[in-house]
């Protein structure tokens, strides 16, 4: 039995769909464990190409289960829609996808607050994917919560009425317009209505894989420093964790520079636009058509993901996208009045303050996008991932050289 939990060591969108979809091959379950449809995990392969929201991208493997655990917010509309996708692509998911009825749902009214959250807080907003996310998590630690489990009963209508009375009354205050309680309620059925096939208790599923030795493979959405405890906070998602015991090792997706989208601090951003560097790495969000700010690669933003989440091994993924730069930066410590800090020293608004201490790296010219063997890398390229492993004392066991699933070099 292997329980391989699959993180992400930056800001998000690492990379960890095409990892997710590349190790499923060898695995029979794969769980979704956290946040919602604000992830979008891009995933390339024999089946095309899927920006994923909720469904585990590891899906694409025919004997994987997917899993969606309770830990997960889920938009019904865009469930259905992935699900409806992925069935035309052939990919084939009924039968083997479960959702845990323990999942909470969000509503129209988690959105609509979102987006007016986000207004009232003007200069000072998180820069949200306004998928109603931070507004369903609240509820579902304040018991305001509305999960599948509650289409069972009547618990379903009579929850709604309240949370509707509730929720109309601050979006009425906030200038927003108010919603039809009748609507919601005939259209949030209707989803139930589609969804209910694949809605299963994951409990015993799980239990008895772990006790046939099953191998599982977990898919975190978001990053490390998005997380509401030890993310950049306030500029953060929430989200729920998962028991650790029977994880046997954790991959860190560590991004060869640093992206991040929304609001919060970036240390090592390039803010310069013009620069080519910025249009090298520039990329456009997978959920909301933002496009990413980027920054050189922050081995003490790395570094303390890997301590956080005790992760095993690095998967280094597009370091093709480095190929063709004379120099690349990378920040390998930080300091504040002369001193040496460390990213837990200090809060989101004092990181805006620390000076980055830059190590600069001979670049090298090579397309390395046909890579297949660590050999077949330029010696600069090797020393690039040399430098990572030294650094975060951690092997870097797989290296992505492109978007495609094959386009990975495994060491
Ligand atoms: P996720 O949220 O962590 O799954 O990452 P996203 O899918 O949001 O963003 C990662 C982007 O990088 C996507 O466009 C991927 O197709 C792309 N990508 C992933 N790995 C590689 C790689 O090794 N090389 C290149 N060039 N692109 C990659
Ligand atoms: P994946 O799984 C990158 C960011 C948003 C915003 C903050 C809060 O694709 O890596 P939210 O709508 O979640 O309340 O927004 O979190 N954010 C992500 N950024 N990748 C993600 O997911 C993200 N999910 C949320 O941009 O700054
Ligand atoms: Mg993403």
């Amino acid at each position: 039995m292997t329980v391989t939990a699959v993180i992400g060591s930056q800001w998000g969108d690492e990379g960890k769909g095409k990892v997710v979809d590349y190790l499923a091959e060898h695995v029979d379950y794969v769980a979704r464990f956290n946040g919602g449809n604000n992830a979008g995990h891009t995933v390339i392969n024999e089946f095309g190409t899927f920006k994923i929201h909720l469904v585990p991208s590891g899906i694409f493997a025919k004997n994987v289960i997917g899993l969606i655990g309770g830990g997960v917010v889920i938009d019904p509309r865009v469930l259905i829609e992935e699900i409806e996708m992925l069935n035309k692509a052939h990919v084939g998911v009924d039968g083997r996808l479960w959702i845990s009825p323990r999942s909470h749902l969000i509503m129209p009214y988690h959105k609509i607050l979102d987006g007016l959250y986000e207004q009232a807080k003007g200069e000072g907003a998180t820069g949200t994917t306004l998928r109603g996310i931070g507004p369903v998590f609240a509820d579902k630690v304040s018991y305001n919560g509305i999960r599948w489990s509650d289409f069972t009963s009547d618990a379903f209508e009579s929850r709604l009425k309240v949370q509707m009375e509730l929720k109309n009354k601050i979006i009425i205050a906030l200038d927003g317009q108010a919603l039809k309680y009748n609507e919601v309620r005939d259209l949030y059925r209707s989803y139930y209505e589609k969804v209910k096939p694949y809605i299963q208790e994951l409990f015993s599923l799980v239990q008895a894989g772990l006790k046939a030795g099953k191998n599982f493979l977990l898919e975190q959405a978001m990053g490390t420093f998005l997380d509401t405890d030890w993310g950049t906070y306030p500029f953060v998602t929430a989200w729920a964790g998962d028991p650790p015991r029977y994880i046997t090792s954790v991959v860190g997706v560590t991004k060869a520079y640093t992206t991040r989208v929304g609001a919060g601090p970036l240390p090592s951003e390039i803010h310069d636009t013009s620069t080519e560097v910025y249009e090298q790495f520039a990329e456009v969000a997978a959920t909301t058509g933002r496009i990413r700010r980027v920054g050189w690669l922050d081995l003490e933003i790395v570094r303390t993901a890997v301590l956080l989440s005790g992760v095993t091994e690095l998967c280094l993924t597009k370091l093709d996208v480095l190929s063709g730069l004379k120099d690349i930066q990378v920040c390998v410590g930080y300091k504040l009045n002369g001193k040496d800090v460390t990213y837990v020293d200090v809060d989101s608004y004092g990181l805006d303050k620390v000076e980055l201490v830059y190590k600069t790296i001979k670049g090298w010219k090579e397309d390395i996008s046909k890579a297949k063997n660590f050999d077949d890398l330029p010696a600069e390229a090797k020393d690039y991932v040399t430098l990572i492993e030294e650094a975060v004392d951690v092997p870097v066991k797989w290296i992505g050289v492109g978007p495609e699933r094959e386009a990975t070099i495994r060491r």
